[in-house]
């Protein structure tokens, strides 16, 4: 009979031997045909399921919202400074890439890690915010740079109109919005920012679309793919500044004296 050879890779999202690809069973022709987008595209490469149009729109919205932030951003500063060394595409936009992670842009994961876990044990928001306190943690999704009490990030309240229309419940992203009222309590700049909107608001898609079960939505949030929004997302700007820079003839950046506080 067939003796079947052990295989050095498993795969389990796409498959180009046939006639034409497939992402996650669909063929490449039906993906055209039937008008998908890019949500749909994700559902299918990221959670090997297509998501119903609520939340690939939601994805989507994810994406455009987070493509760019203006230069003065780690990232985007990052891929300027590269672009201006004269170095390729790639190097631009890995060097901006790079910057994304606990502070800037990689709090999705972590924001939806501790607000699901707080939530689900019935934590008030003042036992989580100042149980993280004790612990030396800061609040993932908590927090901006130029963001205020006063001064409100547009995108979160884009996505939470948005889920609070379109998504069956919106509980975590209430939560984190109890969690928001409480630290502002304390600091006018402890916003609930873009990650942690993102975060809260994807922990509700994962549980109310009846799409995926417990063990498979605690695996998401553990794996880390929520974070993979936000490095899809603004490559698009990386990629953006590069070609900016590399249109405009940029020279070599050298940051001014002036500008460092030399000190022994
Ligand atoms: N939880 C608790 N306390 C906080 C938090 C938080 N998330 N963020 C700031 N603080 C406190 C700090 O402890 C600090 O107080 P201290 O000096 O007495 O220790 C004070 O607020 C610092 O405030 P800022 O100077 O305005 O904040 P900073 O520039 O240091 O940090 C940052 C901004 C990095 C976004 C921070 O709020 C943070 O780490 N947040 C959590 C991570 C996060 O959500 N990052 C994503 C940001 S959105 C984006 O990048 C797209
Ligand atoms: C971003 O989306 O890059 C920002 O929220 C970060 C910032 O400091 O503006």
């Amino acid at each position: 009979g067939k003796v079947r050879a052990p295989t050095h890779i498993v795969s389990t999202i796409s498959d180009d031997r046939g006639e034409e690809p497939c992402y996650a069973g669909i063929p490449m022709s039906t993906i055209i045909e039937q008008g998908y987008g890019i949500g749909d595209v994700i559902s299918l490469l990221w959670f090997k399921r297509s998501l119903p149009r609520y939340c690939t729109q939601f994805i989507e919205m994810c994406i455009i919202l987070c493509a760019d932030h203006g230069p003065c951003i780690s990232g985007a500063h990052n891929a300027i400074i590269t672009a201006r060394a004269g170095k390729d595409l790639v190097s631009c936009l890995v060097s901006g890439l790079l910057t994304i992670g606990p502070r800037f842009g990689g709090a999705i994961d972590d924001a939806a890690k501790y607000f699901k876990d707080a939530y689900d044990r019935g934590l008030s928001v003042y036992e989580f915010v100042e149980g993280m306190k004790r612990k030396g943690i800061r609040v993932p999704g908590i927090g901006h740079r130029i963001k205020r009490g006063d001064n409100r990030d547009k995108r979160v309240e884009v996505l939470q109109n948005y889920g609070r229309t379109h998504f069956p419940s919106v509980k975590y992203m209430e939560y984190a919005v109890q969690v928001e009222t409480y630290t502002l309590s304390k600091s006018n700049n402890l916003v609930l920012n873009v990650d942690g909107a993102i975060g809260s608001l994807f922990l509700d898609l994962l549980a109310g679309s009846g799409m995926f079960t417990k063990p498979e939505i605690d695996e998401i949030i553990q794996i880390g793919y929520l974070n993979g929004l936000f490095v899809l997302a603004r490559s698009i700007g990386l990629i953006g500044h590069t070609f900016d820079q590399k249109r405009l003839k940029q020279p070599l950046y050298r940051h001014p004296w002036e500008d460092v506080l030399y000190t022994k």
